[in-house]
């Protein structure tokens, strides 16, 4: 996809948009600075699936969270203040790349442990403005 420049708004319906194409397995890596707009993307995503009333907190702390879903889990990582590359293994990742969707922020705390075929969505800010430079990547 050619990048585009995107507000709030817009950022969100291509979230659902980019959703509704996914399949189980898929993969998807978030990238951008703190504040780019990552959990905005995925928050509006999952919620697309399961309505706007489900929360989607940051897995800021919990690394990550799941939900159930009538297609199958969905995972979303936030891998930000992961230590050691080894523990995504504990936070069940593998799992994850097999039975469900799967949406990670900060990919590259992940060492060697890559997910070959990926999506990724890239977030920017632009500058003097609200909006974000937004781009997607397809495996
Ligand atoms: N065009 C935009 N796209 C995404 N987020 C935006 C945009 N404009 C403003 N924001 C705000 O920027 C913040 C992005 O935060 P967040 O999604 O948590 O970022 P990240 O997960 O990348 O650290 C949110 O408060 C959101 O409302
Ligand atoms: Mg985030």
């Amino acid at each position: 996809m050619k990048e585009q420049r995107v507000n709030l708004t817009q950022i969100e319906t291509v979230a659902i948009n980019f959703m509704s194409k996914l399949q189980p397995g898929d993969v998807v890596y978030m990238q951008g600075d703190l504040g780019a707009g990552k959990t905005t993307f995925v928050r509006a995503a999952i919620q697309s699936i399961l309505g706007s009333d489900e929360p989607v907190p940051s897995p800021t702390f919990t690394l990550v969270q799941t939900y159930d879903t009538l297609n199958g889990p969905i995972y979303h990582y936030d891998l930000y203040r992961l230590v050691d590359p080894e523990e995504v293994l504990e936070l069940g990742m593998n799992e994850a790349f097999h039975k469900g969707i799967t949406f990670i922020e900060w990919p590259q705390r992940m060492g060697n442990l890559h997910d070959p075929n990926h999506y990724i969505v890239s977030l920017e800010a632009a500058k003097n403005s609200g909006e974000r430079l937004l781009k997607i990547i397809c495996p």
